[in-house]
């Protein structure tokens, strides 16, 4: 049991938010297979303000959701902060900053990483978001600029006194993009001195890693990403299944969740991807994912993936 500010959570596995997959459907999905807290993601605070189309569609969400965290990015302490009071609206369990986005795109305007060279506008970010609203605002940040600029120390501080509830530490330097390896030695450093909880994330792939992850570090929680694409049983003690059985419960568990929320006739380029995820590491699996990406609809797909489960089928993979 792990809790931050109000919202208790029931596990100290949280999916990480992963921009053009942390939609609703991979968040519920995750939720069922044991993430306590999700984070949608990363949300322009300008588009918000100007209520764009795709921005409000990243706002779904429905009770079997929650808890979840939405995500903001902006560098303007008004608009963000203005970006936080309308999200009220939507109901959130927290409000989570980016504040270690790579991107140039989200960098040049003096957004996520390069937040990290200048905490002081950092800070009066988290104060204009603390400000508007009524829930724990939280901070992901990385371990600095570059292995020479290692930020994190003063930025949890800095969160802390601004009113942050608990903060993300991304192992990674700004420079490094996403080359390299997560440095939990210095997340360690960062939990050992924070006031705040701290969540720590970076190269996690398994449950069994995160536990010993959490242990290392004294870390309060962990977040993961990318290792949960295709694989929500990250997020459950029993780890990934063997079989292809399994696999296909949780398969077709996802492409009903997108049927159910999204708009199928639109996003099949982005179903055939993630389905295809869950077809990796055992015998015949390549030769499954060729063949869901030569699916030229979801229906298609969707048959497809239900042909999978035939005896006449098992026996090629098993
Ligand atoms: C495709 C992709 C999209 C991401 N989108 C976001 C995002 O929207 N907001 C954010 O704070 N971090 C984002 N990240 C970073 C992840 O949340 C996480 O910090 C990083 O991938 C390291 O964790 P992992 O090794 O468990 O993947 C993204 C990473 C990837 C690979």
């Amino acid at each position: 049991m792990f809790a931050i500010a109000g919202c208790s959570l029931d596990s100290p596995f949280i999916l990480a938010p992963l921009a053009g997959y942390s939609d609703l459907p991979f968040r519920l999905l995750c939720r069922e297979y044991g993430a306590s807290l999700v984070v949608s993601e990363m949300i322009s605070c300008h588009a918000l303000i100007y209520k764009q189309e795709k921005t409000m569609k990243m706002l779904a969400s429905c009770p079997a959701d929650r808890p979840v965290a939405f995500q903001l990015f902006g560098a303007d302490p008004d608009i963000i902060g203005e970006a936080a009071a309308l999200l009220q609206e939507f109901q959130p369990d927290c409000i989570d900053l980016n504040m270690g986005c790579p991107v140039r795109k989200v960098t040049k305007r003096g957004a996520g990483s390069a937040l990290m060279k200048d905490i002081k506008l950092a800070e009066k970010i988290i104060t204009a978001v603390v400000n508007n609203s009524s829930v724990p605002v939280t901070v992901k940040t990385r371990i600095g600029i570059d292995s020479q600029t290692i930020t994190a120390f003063k930025f949890a501080a800095m969160s802390a006194d601004a009113g942050a509830s608990a903060i993300t530490i991304h192992g990674r330097t700004w420079a490094q993009g996403f080359s390299g390896t997560a440095d939990w030695e210095i997340i360690r450093q960062i939990k050992e001195r924070a006031t705040i909880p701290v969540i720590g994330n970076g190269d996690i792939k398994s449950y069994d890693e995160g536990i010993n992850r959490m242990r290392e570090s004294t870390c309060d929680a962990v977040m993961v990403g990318r290792a949960a694409l295709g694989n929500p049983w990250v997020f459950s003690a029993a780890g990934r299944p063997e079989g292809i059985d399994a696999i296909l419960i949780a398969a077709n568990r996802h492409l009903e969740l997108i049927e159910k929320h999204l708009d199928t006739n639109r996003v099949l380029a982005y179903v055939r991807n993630q389905i295809g995820r869950y077809f990796r590491d055992f015998s015949g699996s390549s030769l499954i994912r060729q063949s869901i990406h030569s699916c030229n609809s979801f229906p298609v797909l969707k048959e497809y993936i239900l042909s999978l489960a035939s005896p006449d089928h098992n026996r090629h993979f098993n």
